[in-house]
């Protein structure tokens, strides 16, 4: 009893609370459903006769939007300046009659073999030299002028050409952004990237403190152009640079298509979860909303770090995302393509939505009659029928429009925060020091537990306004700027419980060292510091607060300055300096606490840690006592909260809810209608439902 009324009451202030911060939705037509399935479709690849058959299987499979040409610009330029879009317009066309619209891609992704035959320098060159060729993808030059000129041409006739045409919902820039050019033209632009940011050679000289080893440099062309084995000064500004550059890249087409077309139609590009080749926050400056492929990052399904994922993409734009492309049942291109077991590709298209997904889109329709992806998962084979997982799509599509109407205009809201740094990402990888630390590990060490125990986590750029959440982690804020030192101490002191983690606040913007021992300019108001680190290929037994467990792969030794700061947990014995020292310390500051976290604790003392921060800063779950493996996700706006429950188990589970709700897909047989107070989910059973005023 005490149970239900303690959960209803937490339950029912989060519901009310929720309008106090209404994130958008990040895309409305009123003419399309709120939740939208999709696939990408080729029709260049197939004779004209053969799409209406496959769009209406399509709408038969309850698919409202289809992703088209991002590769097709042989076919929609055979020939320099010969625009062929009759075709795309009859595709459109006949996809409307299916009720099907249509995100357009730009095909920069693949040039056409007249555009790097005449103009070779729009290849790219590699670090060491070589020039792509054609005949695979992504082999053009992001900074080549001629090829921005041609990017821009294609996309300003394709705008000309579409940007009123009510079934085309938006735009897709180019596809995947990754490799960056080392050519003449990238080169350059470096060099002049380089001099506007430091004014004079001398100034580079010394903030790069190029006295090392003799890399003084004379003037800015003197300066190499690599992605490895340099300066970390020239490591981290060749990282920006490169962001700058597909921020440049973006824009080129961005200002092309956008007079001409009508402002509902978004313009996006699909990214690829943690990817770190550029920061994505520059990018999505110029974007206006976010999206990305979703394939799995291992060989099987981890529902955490998916979520962590989706959760990411979100943060791009702080609001509702795309799927832009995901796996049905399985890829082309890992060692062993085992497929997602039968009921998982449901499961992670309702986790899409349950973290803010508006849309998710098969990646693809229909297996290409030739090409290289000939092995990958579809909708239907290459003679057109469905494969077995079609049904499981073609179920999820009729949930999407069950329950879409009540999940409109609604998306995820969170009380703690995750910070996703570029700079610290790359500072800490381009010299690990310890080869098993990979930042996003580290990031993940942290995200799991509070995403377990707070069932709702931001993932957000160090920029972002911190005042809205209770908790904020910075897994390894490596670099750090007084500007942001500032932020985050007048963050505590208005009550604000801030964790560190290991590696945090060690170098400044210029990835040099930071004057002060770690955390630099927050070691004062944290009251210790860092005193030595160590690399670990053993693991240290640490105690206290949390408990008993040990740390692998980094542990910094600890001390405290401040009468006030409280060491909660401490090392035993391992290789001498580590002995008895601190491990974890905390201090309150103002209304809020700083936490210092000196080491990569195991899972178990990540979980008390977590429970620990959680409790202090008074955050709750959005419905406790859920069983393990059974993610709860909630989205709210509009005077709604909707609960996406999702049993990612493989045997059945039972979940008690703390008062009756709608069950919006029917999961428990009760076609949609009835309130229902406790849920059965079988393996990757999904309910989607919805609180009653
Ligand atoms: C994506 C890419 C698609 C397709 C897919 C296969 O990375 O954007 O075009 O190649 O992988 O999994």
């Amino acid at each position: 009893m005490r149970f239900r009324s303690t959960v209803a009451t937490v339950f029912t202030a989060l519901f009310l609370c929720t309008a106090c911060h209404l994130r958008a939705q990040a895309t409305q037509y009123p003419d399309q459903p709120p939740l939208l399935l999709g696939a990408a479709w080729y029709p260049e690849q197939w004779p004209e006769s053969q799409w209406d058959p496959d769009l209406a299987r399509m709408e038969a499979a309850h698919i409202d939007v289809v992703r088209v040409g991002e590769f097709a610009w042989s076919t929609m330029e055979p020939s320099e300046g010969d625009y062929q879009f009759g075709w795309l317009d009859r595709a459109i066309a006949l996809a409307a009659k299916h009720h099907i619209c249509v995100v357009l891609g730009t095909p920069t992704a693949a040039p056409p073999a007249w555009l790097t035959t005449k103009y070779p320098e729009t290849l790219r060159v590699d670090e060491d030299g070589r020039r792509a060729e054609h005949g695979n993808r992504q082999q053009f030059s992001f900074s080549d002028p001629k090829y921005r000129q041609f990017a821009r041409e294609i996309a300003e006739q394709m705008a000309i050409h579409f940007g009123h045409n009510p079934d085309v919902v938006g735009w897709q820039l180019d596809n995947e952004y990754a490799e960056p050019d080392f050519g003449l033209s990238a080169q350059q632009q470096f060099h002049a990237w380089l001099q506007k940011k430091y004014g004079t050679i001398a100034n580079l000289n010394q903030k790069w403190a190029t006295a090392y080893w003799s890399q003084t440099y004379d003037n800015f062309e003197e300066i190499p152009v690599r992605q490895d084995h340099e300066n970390p000064a020239l490591l981290l500004d060749w990282k920006r640079f490169v962001s700058d550059t597909w921020k440049s890249y973006s824009s080129n087409q961005i200002s092309a298509i956008r007079p001409h077309a009508d402002p509902r139609q978004f313009i996006t590009t699909n990214t690829m979860g943690w990817f770190d080749g550029f920061d994505e926050y520059t990018v999505h400056s110029v974007l206006d909303i976010a999206a990305w492929d979703d394939y799995i990052s291992a060989d099987h399904y981890n529902y955490i770090d998916n979520g962590a994922r989706h959760d990411l993409t979100r943060g791009f734009k702080m609001k509702n995302f795309w799927v832009m492309e995901t796996e049905p049942a399985f890829v082309n291109w890992r060692p062993t393509n085992t497929p997602l077991l039968k009921g998982q590709v449901r499961d992670m298209a309702w986790q899409a939505v349950g973290h803010g997904a508006e849309t998710v889109e098969y990646w693809q329709w229909r297996s290409a009659p030739n090409g290289q992806e000939e092995y990958h998962g579809v909708l239907v084979g290459a003679d057109g029928t469905p494969v077995p997982v079609y049904d499981e799509v073609r179920q999820t599509g009729e949930e999407f429009a069950k329950a879409g109407p009540a999940i409109a205009g609604t998306s995820p809201h969170s009380e703690v925060a995750l910070v996703n740094d570029y700079d610290s990402r790359w500072a800490i990888d381009f010299q690990r020091h310890s080869a098993a630390f990979d930042p996003v590990l580290e990031m993940l060490a942290f995200y799991r537990p509070l995403r377990i125990q707070s069932q709702a986590v931001d993932v957000i750029s160090i920029h972002t306004p911190l005042d809205k959440y209770k908790v904020v982690e910075l897994p390894a804020l490596n670099v750090i700027s007084q500007p942001i030192a500032d932020r985050l101490m007048e963050y505590v002191h208005n009550g604000g419980h801030l964790v560190l983690g290991p590696r945090s606040a060690m170098k400044n913007e210029f990835n040099g060292l930071e004057p002060e021992r770690q955390p630099g300019p927050l070691a004062d108001f944290l009251g210790g510091r860092v005193d030595q680190f160590y690399a670990l290929d053993y693991d240290v037994p640490l105690s206290g607060d949390f408990g008993s467990g040990t740390a692998s792969i980094w542990a910094e030794q600890l001390s405290v300055h401040s009468p006030d700061t409280k060491v909660l947990m401490t090392y035993g014995k391992s290789n001498g300096w580590l002995d008895d020292q601190p491990a974890v310390i905390s201090r309150h500051v103002g209304k809020g606490t700083i936490t210092y976290v000196g080491a990569w604790l195991d899972p178990k003392l990540m979980d008390s840690l977590t429970k620990q921060v959680l409790q202090e800063a008074g955050v709750e779950p959005i419905l406790p006592s859920v069983p393990a493996g059974v993610e709860v996700c909630r989205r709210t706006g509009h005077d709604k909260s909707i609960l996406i429950l999702i049993n990612h188990n493989t045997d059945e589970q039972h979940i008690q809810l703390p008062s009756p709700m709608r069950d919006l897909i029917g999961s428990q047989g009760s076609g949609g209608s009835t309130a229902v107070g406790s849920i059965d989910l079988p393996a990757y059973g999904v309910a989607v439902l919805e609180a009653q005023p």
